[in-house]
């Protein structure tokens, strides 16, 4: 066989591939803080990738060229400091280098047998999440790809709990013939949550909100008086830790009361608002979380860690087990003492997202993060302070944590107009790409929401963002103007 046929991956590739990533890498780390987050040539960029399967493969070298060489301007760059969309956080030194290490050893995190390095560091881990989110160490943990999977997880757990409140293994015999699950939660709701849901046969529509305004607020005495009209029938509670429109809080503790008082099982989304356990400052935000059923915490958020990654928890490790039990003649025996991670989640084949989350908690440990999430809370504070200062900018909710929720509001608009405007607003930042951030609903009014979890982020990054958000907006408000006189002219 000829070696060096490039259609053929050979180990002689090896060395020229890996120096060019080094030297790629450490390039683009070094310039991440000042590049936009959004090249202006991204479309044609992304365009340029179009091409049908090549007849000859062209060679690792040249193929990893053409990924830089183009990938660069298509990519959205969500691991520098400007980006302040959705809640993306970015990578740690230590997570990187072992993402990296990740590929390199190619583990398949599935159960002991597969890697018990993976396993091993998926246990450790996922044992120091606990800690550092005093959660009891009793309960079972998972890994999965985000937050929408770690809501499966746990709301997996509850199906199972509650098929069996009912006398039913729904593991086993599905849900054909149980009357609905009612599922009671705030307008806080995540969308992931609900897809999760659906995902699990229960239903998009078993969702019961009960939301005191139109920002979602729980209304904690109607949720009980629904609860009390189930006469002792049980139900799943979802509480959100952590909404993405103002990084608002239901009130974990009144929720476990009445998961208590009214036997129901309680999750908590927690997928980014979890770490305000980390401080004391904001500690109080999540009280109650360490009496849920079951937890729900994102990796690639707050922690930092590279995607994809997620956290399951689970009070219950039986029911976590009997939720997820499956095996086949040639996969371990169910009895085999060597744990089995596979049998704990809905994946079987796994990446290694253990190593990342090992090696960033083991570089940086508790104060590493604690000092973090506090630089990000005043970065938040500083934005929510500019906003204020802004003749400009209004306000829209307070900042419990890392969200500030505003719209560009320069007097002289109506409400409707102002929705038209932010909106436009919104697509001109991302066009612009100097900066990130999206807009939402908040209380019926289309506002900006940036969220602020990356480690690279710093108050100049904060002050850029707003000095871009005023330039846009004070463009647009003209233009928006302009088109109005030119109508009422016509
Ligand atoms: C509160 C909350 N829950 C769930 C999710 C879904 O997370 P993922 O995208 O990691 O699946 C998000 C994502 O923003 C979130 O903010």
């Amino acid at each position: 066989m000829d070696s060096t046929n490039t259609s053929l991956p050979h180990r002689n590739e090896l060395a020229e591939v890996l120096e060019y990533v080094v030297k790629q890498a450490t390039d683009y780390l070094r310039n991440l803080d000042n590049r936009p987050v959004r090249s202006q040539k991204a479309e044609e960029a992304a365009a340029a990738f179009n091409a049908s399967l090549p007849e000859e493969g062209g060679g690792a070298a040249s193929t990893l060229r053409s990924l830089i060489e183009k990938g660069l301007d298509a990519a959205v760059h969500s691991a520098g400091p400007n980006f302040f969309h959705f809640v993306v956080g970015g990578t740690t030194p230590a997570a990187l280098g072992a993402d990296w290490i990740t590929s390199l050893l190619d583990q398949m995190a599935y159960a002991w047998v597969a890697s018990p390095l993976a396993v091993q560091l998926e246990l450790v881990s996922l044992s120091w999440l606990r800690d550092l989110f005093r959660l009891s160490a009793s309960w079972a943990g998972i890994m999965t790809t985000g937050a929408t999977m770690a809501n499966f997880v746990g709301l997996a757990a509850a199906r199972q709990w509650w098929g069996e409140q009912h006398g039913t293994n729904v593991a086993e015999q599905g849900l054909a013939g149980l009357p609905k699950i009612p599922v009671l939660t705030s307008g806080y709701i995540h969308a992931s949550a609900i897809k999760a849901l659906a995902m699990l046969g229960i239903g998009r529509s078993a969702v019961q909100t009960f939301s005191a305004d139109t920002s979602g607020r729980l209304d904690l005495k109607g949720m009980e008086a629904a609860l009390s009209r189930l006469d002792g029938s049980s139900a799943m509670i979802i509480g959100n830790a952590g909404e993405v429109n103002a990084g608002e809080f239901d009130p974990i503790g009144p929720l476990a009361d009445l998961a208590e008082k009214y036997g129901a099982w309680l999750h908590v989304d927690g997928a980014f608002g979890l770490f305000a356990r980390v401080s004391p400052r904001t500690a109080h935000l999540t009280e109650g979380v360490e009496r849920a059923h079951s937890v729900t915490v994102d990796g690639h958020k707050w922690l930092n860690v590279p995607y994809d990654c997620g956290f399951g928890f689970v009070s219950d490790p039986a029911v976590l087990g009997r939720a997820f039990a499956y095996t086949a003649a040639y996969l371990p025996d169910p009895d085999d003492p060597h744990p089995n991670m596979g049998s704990l989640g809905p994946e079987s084949s796994r990446r290694a997202r253990s190593l990342a989350v090992w090696a960033t908690l083991c570089a940086y440990g508790r104060q590493g993060y604690r000092t973090m999430v506090e630089q990000h809370l005043m970065l938040a504070q500083r934005m929510a302070q500019l906003v204020d200062e802004a003749p400009d900018l209004e306000r829209l909710a307070h900042v419990p944590l890392n969200i500030v929720c505003f719209r560009y509001n320069p007097g002289g608009f109506s409400d409707g107009d102002l929705d038209q405007l932010n909106r436009r607003l919104g697509e001109a930042i991302l066009k612009d790409g100097r900066v990130y951030a999206g807009t939402t609903l908040y209380k019926n009014q289309v506002a900006l929401r940036p969220a602020i979890v990356n480690w690279r982020t710093t108050e100049s990054d904060v002050d850029l963002f707003i000095e871009v958000v005023r330039e846009l907006g004070a463009k647009l408000s003209q233009e928006f103007k302009n088109e109005k006189n030119k109508d009422a002219t016509i």
